[in-house]
């Protein structure tokens, strides 16, 4: 079985997303990855977050972009999950990466450049990579291909994945113009023939499963990572499947 679980956000169908308790949880149900989705703060300093504010996870409001890292750190990311939570933070990419280097996880960072341009996002994340010697096991994602061709001239080495909602001509004519290393596709727009053409020469990722029926046809496709809120769930559904084949 090829198919990697790649923990979307964290476990974030049982904790808040992208906190160090979800991705915690992630290792601990022995997902074989991480995605999580990075935005710049005013300072600059990259961190973790699925929105481009902080309106929907804190009891604050405005644009990351518009607040400085030491204005973000205190805020309680946790608790608009649940009450148990309260004590979760804003991490930067720096504290995830600590964390996660002495674990035998994949890296799947989403960079979420298609509302806002951060100047410098992909050195800046690059650099952060390599002062982790963490270029080898992470893939940089975006729905933004501009991004994506950014982080191949300064580091042909580090795997990219182009976001899409849907796989049509055009879009097989940029991936292959963009040399990313794979696609990342969302569940509605995937078929078998879809699969075939983007295997041919990239790799092929789906997002997000949550559920049996959809899990189990990323396995019968083979796509090769599957993200999902439900690690538990895919990787017993990823073993039902290793028994009957
Ligand atoms: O990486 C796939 C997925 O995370 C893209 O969608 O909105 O959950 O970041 P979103
Ligand atoms: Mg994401």
């Amino acid at each position: 079985m090829q198919t990697s679980v790649i923990a979307h956000r964290g476990a974030s169908a049982d904790r808040p997303e992208n906190t160090l308790t979800a991705f915690e949880l992630a290792y601990s149900y022995g997902a074989h990855g991480i995605e999580t989705d990075v935005h710049l703060t005013k300072d600059r300093i990259p961190v973790l977050i699925h929105d481009p504010t902080v309106d929907r996870v804190t009891q604050s409001t405005g644009y990351i972009k518009d607040f400085t890292y030491n204005e973000l750190k205190t805020l309680d990311i946790g608790s608009w999950y649940d009450p148990e939570y309260t004590d979760q933070r804003l991490l930067t990419l720096d504290q995830f990466l600590s964390w996660i280097h002495d674990k035998p996880l994949t890296i799947h960072l989403e960079l979420k450049t298609a509302k806002f341009n951060y100047p410098e996002i992909e050195k800046i994340v690059i650099e952060k990579l390599k002062s982790f010697n963490l270029e080898n096991r992470t893939t940089i994602s975006s729905f933004n291909a501009h991004s994506l061709v950014t982080v191949k001239q300064l580091n042909p080495f580090i795997k990219t994945a182009l976001l899409t909602n849907h796989y049509s001509q055009s879009v097989h004519k940029r991936v292959k113009e963009y040399k990313v290393d794979g696609v990342h596709l969302k569940f509605r727009a995937l078929t078998p023939s879809v699969v075939k053409t983007i295997q041919k020469e990239h790799y092929i990722g789906v997002f997000t499963v949550n559920d049996s029926k959809k899990i189990n046809q990323c396995y019968k496709l083979n796509c090769d990572i599957i993200m999902t809120d439900n690690v538990p769930l895919a990787l017993q559904l990823r073993e039902e499947y290793e028994h009957e084949q």
